[in-house]
């Protein structure tokens, strides 16, 4: 079997140039005759990926000199505990929380396993997190208020980040990250699971504003402060190389194939147009979030029965399309379109859909 239409929600389709310029130097990694898996985190060579990579996600989201690039395992969960752990310390501190879904509600979690003090300011739970909410009373004394800028798996995305008043916000960009352009001015903390948009698993993509850095105390473990990745260029310990190098090359493709993420986003707005104009078309399926708070990475939609739902994945696959099914908490379908997916797979999904829509509707 060759290549498929990749739909899956993570770990997801990577463009196929990158997939190909690894296999291309995989056994002799730029003349070290070793694989980029074989060879020291210490050496010239790796310096020169991480410090290329830092550099590119610098450039792509246009950081300011008072950012700091890390890359630290344990997935964007690990990060659910890091960032209470080490901003939320002292008499009287909080954060603001909007929960809108299973990656926010895990994140709010972990902080108040912590004994920390939550906010949660806004929530979408009521109408099964179908929307992203509006006029939310912020806490002007926060130390942060956190968001998931794109929620995986209910298919609901932030249009606009929400205006804080200068409190800094943190986020969950897991899926979303460098699909779209935005001012990262405001942000103090941005964090980001590779395995959806930037890389394979193993990496997650920290970027952390240098106020920030200043609140983290001596007293946690060592592996768990910013300050001991953001002074030693996530090399305190080795880190996950592999996917370190792939960020790296996702990154040269965003800049040098792609054009920047200017253009990525109005491809990417391009192919979840073409996905969400069918189903509102359609008397078939139905698309599961409000309209305004509409994912461009993972279009979800339900079909008139669970059985045409099992029906629809199945023979998608069979034409050459994969990972359709929804998450398993929640059913139904996904097509996840991040950057990788091409508009031709949109086009083959959309063609899909039709006919299925003709056949069983
Ligand atoms: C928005 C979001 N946050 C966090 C996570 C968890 O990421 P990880 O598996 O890297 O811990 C996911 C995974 O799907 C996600 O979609």
């Amino acid at each position: 079997m060759g290549r498929i239409h990749n739909f899956n929600a993570g770990p997801a389709a990577l463009p196929l140039q990158v997939l190909e310029e690894i296999q291309s130097e995989f056994l002799d990694f730029k003349g070290t005759g070793m694989s980029i898996t074989e060879i020291s985190h210490r050496s010239a060579a790796f310096d020169d990926v991480i410090n290329d990579c830092v550099a590119r996600v610098k450039r792509l989201l246009k950081l300011g000199d008072e950012f700091k690039v890390l890359f630290i395992q344990g997935g964007a969960s690990m990060q659910f505990c890091m960032i209470p752990m080490n901003f939320l310390n002292g008499e009287g501190k909080s954060a603001d929380y909007v929960n809108t879904g299973t990656w926010s509600t895990k994140a709010i979690k972990e902080a108040q396993i912590q004994n920390k003090t939550v906010n949660v300011v806004a929530s979408s739970e009521d109408a099964n997190f179908s929307f992203i909410p509006k006029n939310i009373p912020f806490n002007a004394d926060a130390v942060y208020t956190h968001i998931t800028s794109n929620n995986t798996i209910k298919g609901t995305q932030w249009a606009e980040f929400p205006d804080t008043k200068g409190v800094p916000l943190v986020a969950d960009m897991s899926s979303d990250i460098m699909s779209r352009t935005f001012d990262a001015s405001r942000f103090g903390l941005i964090y980001a699971g590779a395995q959806k948009n930037i890389g394979p698993a193993g990496a997650c993509l920290v970027i952390v504003r240098d106020d920030m850095l200043k609140l983290t105390p001596d007293s946690i473990p060592t592996m768990l402060k910013y300050t001991t990745f953001a002074e030693k260029n996530s090399m305190f310990n080795t880190p996950p190389c592999f996917s370190v190098y792939t960020i790296q090359l996702v990154c040269k493709w965003l800049e040098e194939t792609v054009g920047g993420l200017d253009k990525m986003e109005e491809q990417n707005r391009k192919k979840a147009d073409m996905l969400y104009s069918l189903i509102d078309a359609s008397g078939f399926y139905k698309g599961t979030a409000e309209t305004d708070s509409r994912s461009k990475m993972n279009v979800t939609f339900r079909l008139p029965s669970e059985d045409l739902e099992k029906k629809f994945v199945q023979k998608a696959l069979e034409n050459g399309l994969g990972g359709l099914k929804g998450h398993r908490s929640v059913g139904g379908c996904r097509a996840s379109i991040y950057n990788a997916t091409s508009l031709k797979a949109i086009e083959a999904l959309a063609d899909f859909m039709k006919t299925f829509e003709k056949d069983e509707g």
